[in-house]
């Protein structure tokens, strides 16, 4: 099926554009593109509506079947507090909350702004954007008001949706109080839509609407706008090697279908599309977060267009007790579970209470994404979740992809732990030396996939000449993923990590040159550099080099970058040195400060304009 599909890719795309129900059929299935770019025209001409396509098209036939569970943090066995949702009243609630943000102004194009927590409402949120053609910008609720206002108005939202708050770990944490007055104060800012989700009574200004009254007074049915293949779907900021954080734009047919035929394949889904019986329904269970990539193509998009039943959990998947998603899917029989690595390190760490006291029969397939896995962990989830019976799958991606890239397909290809297995259909995958050369089995080199699929990102948001330079111009014709990896003998691909200045930290991504921005931003700090380490439970961690002035402390550097970023971006570590290692022309070598750290050898200094400070930051190293 590969072979054929890479061969005859616009036939493999069009028999899989099936399962899309177009308002309008496509004229083509892939246009070539035009000089210097990739990435061609999907489905032209085509119309279709993602919410349409997710939902509403499922009400007719099997409305009655559960589509979203929620359960939240605060639910307990014997006191439940989840909401259940069916096809028929999720596209109910969808259409209510389009025609509110129809009655806000939004209309084909314009950007919403979400920032909510993992509640249904960011669900429908996102949906009912797409319902009437809005565009969905949805930030991570874990992430802070700067942040968030930062990329809202990067991407020139005109509405914002969020909530008074939300819960995590058993505390309450606010949002819409957070947000700045400037923010508020924009006049690119039209209105600001609060979900009250904590009983938390917030300021309001003339822009302030509130969600309840509202959405409830709303007629129950609306309109889906036909949207062309390629209109956006939505924007999704995400971090790279400049402090700038990048708007990565994905289309409506193409990413859908493509996130769709990839859940459907990898995992072996039948969902709706060849309906089973009831006992054998598909219930899918997500850990990631809605505001990441994961969340978007295998949370709210795909798993409702398959017509799965989605179950959302609102908190922290190890609380209130480290075993709380073991408990969700023995308690609604989850057949599909995807994870990360991050989680499963800290669950293995004590095997014997968490897994025993769960069947997990209902189990199928598991599946994890965001970094490597190593193999022991790999293998404490195959036998303690998997009870040795389900295929894992460990999906490759990135948000500019949309979908897998590389993953092993469950009950059908061989699985090597650690290993992505080889690519998805109609990918093909390719490992470059750095001269453009292809490298030989086992030698590693940079990952790059030389034809598009229909889910590859179409831009960066207003600077369409980063998105070539950075990913289409470094191996001409060939997409490049930034990663290293290596092709072992059968063509499976092992990935190693980055190639570039990307940190990857319990599966966040963050820019060196974006942790060092927020660094430099506070009033002590001369200048700063990031750096990564290997970290048991987090994959990396993250270190700071600061070099300061007056009495900073390390506490307010870490303070400071939770404030901006979020708490995952916190590292562990802060050195005070007196200078950064540079080259002449000012470039910080941090993989000196690399060396340093973890006592290596170090290589070569004669090419720093300063390396009478290598002692010095031996000793900053050792002092603390
Ligand atoms: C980067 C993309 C796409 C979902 C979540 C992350 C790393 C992703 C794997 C995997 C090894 C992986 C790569 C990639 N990555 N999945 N299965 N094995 N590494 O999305 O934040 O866009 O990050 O995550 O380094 O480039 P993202």
């Amino acid at each position: 099926m590969w072979k054929h599909s890479v061969e005859n890719m616009e036939s493999f795309w069009d028999s899989q554009a099936q399962m899309i129900p177009w308002m309008t059929p496509y004229k083509t299935v892939w246009e070539k593109p035009l000089a210097d770019d990739f990435v061609g025209t999907w489905f032209d001409q085509g119309k279709l509506n993602a919410a349409h396509v997710c939902v509403d098209r499922w009400v007719q036939n099997h409305g009655d079947e559960t589509a979203l569970i929620w359960v939240s943090e605060e639910d307990t066995d014997s006191s439940p507090k989840t909401r259940v949702f069916s096809y028929r009243e999720l596209s109910t609630y969808i259409s209510q909350v389009a025609n509110f943000l129809h009655a806000c102004g939004v209309k084909k194009g314009t950007r919403v702004g979400i920032w909510l927590p993992m509640i249904p409402e960011v669900i429908v949120t996102q949906l009912a954007c797409a319902k009437i053609g809005g565009v969905a910008v949805t930030v991570f609720s874990g992430f802070s008001a700067t942040n968030a206002e930062q990329r809202f108005l990067n991407a020139g939202c005109e509405v914002i949706i969020t909530a008074d708050g939300g819960r995590r770990r058993g505390k309450e944490f606010l949002l819409r109080e957070t947000l700045s007055k400037e923010f508020l104060e924009n006049p690119s800012i039209s209105k600001v839509i609060t979900y009250n989700n904590i009983s938390r009574s917030c300021k309001t200004t003339e822009k302030d609407l509130p969600w309840h009254e509202n959405v409830s007074s709303m007629p129950t049915e609306c309109p889906a706008e036909p949207m062309d293949s390629e209109d956006p779907l939505f924007l999704l900021y995400t971090s790279g090697t400049t402090g700038k954080p990048k708007g990565i734009l994905h289309t409506t047919a193409g990413y859908l279908l493509y996130a769709m035929s990839t859940m459907k394949h990898v995992w072996g889904i039948n969902g709706l599309l060849s309906p089973q019986l009831p006992h054998e329904r598909e219930v899918w269970l997500n850990t990631a977060d809605v505001g990441w990539i994961t969340g978007h193509s295998y949370l709210t998009y795909a798993p409702f267009a398959l017509g799965t039943t989605v179950v959302l959990y609102e908190g922290a998947p190890t609380y209130p007790a480290p075993d709380r998603i073991f408990q969700l899917i023995d308690r609604y029989k989850v057949t599909h579970f995807y994870t990360c690595p991050t989680l499963l390190r800290q669950l293995s760490s004590d095997t014997a209470s968490y897994t025993k006291k769960y069947s997990f029969d209902s189990l199928k397939v598991l599946g994890t994404v965001g970094e490597p896995i190593d193999p022991t962990t790999w293998r404490w989830f195959f036998e303690h979740v998997g009870k040795s019976r389900c295929p894992i799958v460990d999906t490759y991606w990135q948000t500019e992809t949309g979908g897998y890239l590389l993953s092993p397909f469950a009950g059908t290809t061989t699985l090597k732990p650690g290993s992505c297995g080889g690519p998805f259909l109609s990918i093909d995958p390719k490992i470059f030396r750095e001269d453009g050369s292809e490298a030989s089995p086992g030698e590693k080199g940079l990952l790059c996939i030389s034809k598009p699929w229909p889910g590859i990102m179409r831009s960066i948001f207003q600077d369409h000449d980063r998105f070539t330079r950075e990913y289409l111009k470094r191996f001409p014709g060939h997409y490049f993923t930034g990663d290293e990896a290596y092709k072992d003998v059968d063509g499976d691909i092992w990935i190693i990590g980055r190639a570039d200045d990307v940190i990857k930290v319990s599966g966040h991504r963050f820019g060196t040159a974006e942790l060092e921005a927020t660094v430099n931003e506070f009033p002590d700090v001369v200048e700063s550099a990031a750096i990564a380490i290997r970290d048991e439970i987090k994959g990396h961690a993250i270190i700071m080099f600061v070099v300061g002035k007056n009495s900073i402390q390390s506490n307010d550097i870490k303070d400071h970058m939770k404030k901006k970023l979020g708490s995952v971006a916190v590292p562990d570590r802060v050195y005070f040195v007196p200078d950064l290692p540079k080259t002449r022309s000012g470039k910080i070598v941090r993989r000196l400060l690399r060396n340093i750290l973890l006592k290596e050898q170090i290589s070569e200094t004669s090419t720093l304009i300063n390396p009478e400070l290598v002692e010095l930051l031996y000793q900053s190293v050792r002092d603390e």
